[in-house]
């Protein structure tokens, strides 16, 4: 974990940004907050009175059994809505089902070769009870973890909530993981079963998923039985008496299974996130406070009405696909898009042909995404008509404010506003985002807290800090989305979490307050550089350096220093039309200085031609590091999305030696 949380003398955040942009009187009448006092009301309600703000939120949902006592708190362990029993299946689809939703569309479901389904409330409903029956015939019962593996199709959304439907576990492995990956997986939380697709198609290529399961279950003892989901077609291995066909085992189930009424902590899912060293951690989560608080988060966020055509942009293997495209939404009734294929095929404009062809109103999607879009080219955008959208959002890592203005302008044309969401995969839902109706924007940050959320910039020893003073973002009291541990190791989940400022929950992200109480988020405090004396946000610096006009991304890094301690090096991929020389060089150095001070001047810069990334779209940070170091590349590389890449900046680093 962190590194460099010895204390935070000197976090210096030195981005100064002043454009606001307040929400419109159009969009404000419709929202459910219509304005910061309202925000400043109920924020100030719940925090005085949190268990009392949480029950009533939780009471808008389906219960079985009502719960006895809200909160549980053993610290740093919590039990919410104890004694409470429900189902987040039941809440997704049989809530509605006996309403004129039935027949509204759950799933839009669009394949990359072109191919579309769409499932209503209704059919959701009863593939997803076959779904769940198929699981219990084959010997799964409550509690038993179940992996599934597959691209995204409608069926990888029925595989997860018919687990929930039965209270299986669902440990969803994202189908760009190696064999490795899953085996260390499956055996870390025992799972019985894996549900997967012969294969996935992406950039117009079939991708063998079973051949990896193969591979993978070569070494995975609990694992009794494989479902294959047909897609591809592809010729695959199928092994008598462990495969089976997901369409074989559908064709003799029965549409009727009843949701199992869960106690309110049984565990939901496990979804593994990488820590910044050792073996992925797997994030557990349970079943009332998750539903809560991911239900009621996405109604207030996204402010969602019923005629709202909704797209995440992100994969299910991933935490914003769980909570803002699976429960989140179907909760809430609304209509998601799923698409199955990559952002740029067959072109550039995929995207923005699937906004205007299902007439998209919300869609919530990657900083990463938007930079590769403005390096791609505007024009990409500018000829489809993306006049459905009322408001757009980004969630994964802090959004330069450039970006952020080209994804204001280009595709929000100025009238939709942006939702910038900070959470993580361990606090299941978001935790501080602006509402749209209420809270003015201001670019690069995610601005507020979600009332009830009780988070915090402080020093080491628990102290606030000041207004624009750089500190450790925390969370001072248990929220019902939270983690309740890592599966299987709860000394991990204690040293991670809870005993780098005492009594808090500690995110690893470094932040500051301005002076209206919006957060700035600067970056892991791992990626907290400290250059003679002064620390230095990182993305602050990649944020000057992408809103110079040849760069299309940055990723800067430190080095040691003998003189400094630190020396800054810059990572740069220029946009086309620019070539990287000399000359480019100081610019880019003179141009940081100019936007943020001398102290920020990237010591080096490197041209790269990509950046390194997990599958996830994060830029490895850690090899860049090493790279900037000159050091030998350790440890494990599974997740780089492109190995060409790290290739490249060693082929690129020898030629400017
Ligand atoms: O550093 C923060 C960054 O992503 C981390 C969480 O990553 P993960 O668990 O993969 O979840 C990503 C999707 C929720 C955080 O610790 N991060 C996430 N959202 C933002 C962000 N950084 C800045 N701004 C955000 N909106």
């Amino acid at each position: 974990m962190p590194t460099n949380t010895e204390s935070n003398a000197g976090i210096s955040s030195v981005l100064h940004e002043q454009r606001v942009f307040k929400p419109g009187p159009e969009f404000s009448e419709g929202a459910t907050i219509k304005s910061m006092d309202e925000y400043e009301k109920q924020y100030k309600i719940a925090a005085d009175d949190p268990q009392k703000y949480w029950a009533n939120v939780a009471s808008q949902y389906h219960w079985f059994k009502k719960w006895d006592t809200v909160l549980e708190w053993n610290e740093p362990f919590s039990k919410w809505f104890v004694g409470g029993e429900t189902n987040l299946c039941y809440n997704a689809l049989d809530v509605h089902i006996n309403t004129w939703r039935k027949n509204k569309a759950a799933i839009i479901w669009e394949g990359e070769p072109g191919d579309q389904r769409t499932l209503t409330y209704l059919q959701l409903h009863r593939e997803v009870s076959k779904f769940a029956n198929v699981l219990k015939r084959r010997g799964i019962q409550k509690g038993d973890r179940v992996a599934i593996y597959m691209g995204m199709t409608p069926e990888l959304v029925i595989a997860v909530l018919a687990c929930a439907r039965i209270g299986a576990v669902h440990n969803v492995i994202f189908a760009g993981f190696s064999a490795h990956a899953l085996t260390e997986r499956i055996n870390d939380s025992h799972a019985k079963m894996i549900v997967c697709a012969d294969g996935t198609i992406r950039r117009g290529k079939s991708l063998n998923l079973k051949e990896v399961v193969d591979e993978a279950l070569v070494d995975t003892p609990s694992i009794q039985n494989v479902i294959v989901y047909q897609r591809t077609k592809e010729t695959i291995h199928m092994q008598d008496g462990r495969d089976h066909w997901w369409h074989d085992l559908m064709g003799l189930a029965s549409e009727y299974c009843p949701a199992e009424s869960l106690d309110s902590e049984h565990p939901l899912f496990i979804l593994y996130t990488s820590g910044s060293t050792g073996k992925p951690k797997g994030i557990l989560h349970s079943t009332g406070g998750y539903m809560t608080h991911v239900a009621n988060s996405f109604k207030h966020v996204f402010d969602v009405k019923e005629q709202d055509i909704y797209w995440c942009t992100a994969d299910i293997g991933w935490i914003t696909g769980h909570s803002y495209m699976i429960y989140g939404p179907l909760i809430n009734g609304s209509t998601i898009v799923v698409y199955e294929g990559a952002p740029n095929y067959p072109q550039w404009d995929r995207f923005w042909d699937i906004i205007q062809r299902h007439k998209v109103t919300i869609f919530y999607t990657a900083p990463t995404a938007i930079r590769a879009f403005i390096r791609a080219g505007d024009e990409w955008v500018t000829k489809h008509d993306l006049s459905s959208l009322r408001l757009l959002g980004t969630v994964g890592e802090p959004i330069n404010p450039e970006a952020w203005m080209w994804y204001y302008k280009n595709v929000g044309k100025e009238k939709c506003p942006i939702v910038d969401t900070w959470w993580q995969t361990e606090t299941g839902g978001i935790m501080i985002s602006p509402l749209p109706g209420a809270t003015p924007l201001k670019p690069g940050t995610a601005t507020r807290p979600l009332p009830g959320i009780l988070v915090d910039v402080v020093h080491k020893d628990g102290t606030p800090c000041q207004a624009n003073e750089g500190g450790f973002l925390v969370v001072k009291h248990p929220w019902p989305s939270m983690l309740r541990t890592i599966y299987g190791d709860e000394e991990r989940y204690k040293t991670t979490y809870w005993s780098e400022v005492d009594g808090m929950y500690f995110t690893g992200d470094g932040a500051r307050k301005d002076n209206d109480g919006y957060i700035w988020i600067m970056g892991r405090v791992d990626d907290v550089v400290n250059i003679s004396g002064h620390r230095l946000g990182t993305s602050e610096v990649e944020s000057a350096l992408v809103s110079h006009e040849a760069v299309a991304e940055a990723a800067v890094v430190s080095r040691p220093d003998e003189v400094k301690g630190n020396a800054l090096v810059a990572f740069v991929t220029l946009k086309e039309e620019f070539e990287g020389n000399q000359k480019l060089r100081e610019e880019l150095r003179a141009h940081v200085a100019k936007e943020i001070g001398p102290i920020a001047k990237p010591d080096d810069v490197r041209w790269a031609a990509a950046l390194p990334k997990t599958r996830s779209g994060k830029i490895m940070r850690r090899l860049l590091r090493e790279m900037a170091s000159s050091k030998e590349v350790k440890g494990d590389v599974t997740t780089l999305e492109d190995f060409t890449v790290l290739e490249k900046l060693r082929e690129e680093e020898e030629e400017s030696k």
